[in-house]
């Protein structure tokens, strides 16, 4: 959890804005929510290496130096990230690291002292020239990370081609997925709905990176913006604010800093992702669940264009028992909303809306309830009679 200059900024970027992001993510509360990173992305440097071969930082932009700004972050308790690419150049045409990995490694966290690498994928070098493929591309800085002496975070910002949820775990913590996030609703279903076939990959190994948290910078109505912020938390992508903060509303204020979301996010016990679980041909999916530290996690995504009922039987989720009733909790209304028995509907959610509630076991349903089985049609009697249904 963190923040992201890309997204609100680009190449607009320079160390006041840095430090005054880190004393807003202090005084707004969101570093007490749990956002910890504060990192850089593309355009602090300048477009050439040194004669020796060193990137360095644009020095209109950070009079300072960098290692002079990441000494303030840190001092304000903040952990600092830096961007870089595994081609020739940045996607804005600033260094790349290809061919100088090591030597890029000891400029960001040696001299520089970052904690975390976003690792980009534009300018790729030729088949001929770089030879061990796209994974080696991102290998040879995963083998310079390797010989820092403290952990670093190495982010992978390969958009998901070749299928880099199924080995970035190998080298880094994080991978992104998916293109980069713009801020209206088509974006956004694009994205949830292509991490809804890999969310097995998720786990506290690594995280399928869908991009951004892309609040406030317009395109988003209020209910989209907790659809938004509810997906990505809860299929445990890292969560790193794109908004300037100077110009941030109470309303994005208010979805950054939901505690009982951001608890699923950061789940200590449990790593996984919530999946789809009701079959169905609906794009993005609408029914999802997931297994929590203190219970089961559903979220209701309507995706349709009107207000709507949304109805599920509790045991299609197979985290759920059967037999049993659930206490439920909503967690954007911060209320308990009474106990579950076999089903639940919530009633009225808004267009591109989103309800999140975590079930608890309640303890046994009640006596004779019929049909037998609430789901599955094949429900049989020990002698054979098919019940119900
Ligand atoms: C893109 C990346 C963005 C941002 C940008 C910088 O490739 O997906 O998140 O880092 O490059 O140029």
């Amino acid at each position: 959890m963190g923040y992201n200059a890309w997204n609100a900024f680009q190449c607009n970027i320079n160390e006041d804005l840095f430090l005054t992001t880190a004393n807003l993510m202090v005084s707004l509360g969101l570093k007490d929510a749990g956002y910890h990173y504060i990192n850089l992305d593309d355009c602090y440097a300048l477009k050439n290496r040194t004669s020796s071969g060193a990137i360095v930082e644009d020095p209109a932009k950070f009079p300072s130096g960098m290692r002079s700004l990441t000494d303030k972050i840190h001092a304000m308790g903040f952990k600092a990230g830096i961007y870089g690419d595994s081609g020739w150049y940045t996607c804005a045409g600033y260094p790349g690291s290809f061919q100088h990995e090591a030597q890029d490694a000891h400029t960001f966290f040696d001299e520089w002292n970052f904690d975390l690498l976003k690792f980009d994928n534009c300018a790729i070098p030729y088949d001929d020239i770089i030879r061990q493929g796209i994974i080696g591309k991102y290998q040879r800085m995963a083998d310079a990370i390797a010989k820092v002496a403290r952990p670093i975070v190495f982010s992978l910002c390969e958009w998901g081609w070749s299928q880099v949820w199924l080995w970035g775990a190998k080298l880094g913590q994080s991978w992104r997925t998916t293109g980069d996030i713009g801020p209206d609703w088509p974006s956004l279903a694009n994205i949830i709905n292509f991490n809804a076939f890999i969310t097995q990959a998720t786990n506290f190994y690594g995280r399928n990176d869908m991009d951004m948290v892309q609040l406030g910078n317009g395109g988003l109505t209020y209910d989209e913006a907790k659809s938004h912020f509810t997906a990505w938390a809860l299929m445990k992508s890292p969560l790193l604010i794109g908004t300037n903060l100077s110009a941030i509303t109470n309303d994005v204020l208010g979805i950054l800093k939901n505690k009982e979301i951001i608890a699923i996010n950061q789940d200590p016990v449990v790593g996984e992702s919530i999946s789809p679980f009701s079959i169905s041909s609906d794009y993005p999916p609408q029914y999802w669940s997931g297994d929590s530290q203190n219970g089961t996690v559903f979220m209701l995504l309507n995706t349709l264009n009107e207000t709507a009922d949304m109805s599920f039987n509790l045991t299609e989720s197979p985290w759920i028992r059967a037999g049993r009733k659930y206490s439920v909790r909503d967690l954007w209304t911060h209320t308990e909303n009474g106990t579950a028995v076999r089903n639940f509907t919530a009633k009225a959610v808004p267009p591109h809306g989103v309800v999140a509630l975590l079930l608890k076991d309640a303890g046994d349903e009640p006596d004779g309830l019929y049909p037998a089985c609430s789901v599955w049609y094949q429900c049989i009697d020990k002698n054979g009679t098919h019940v119900g249904g």
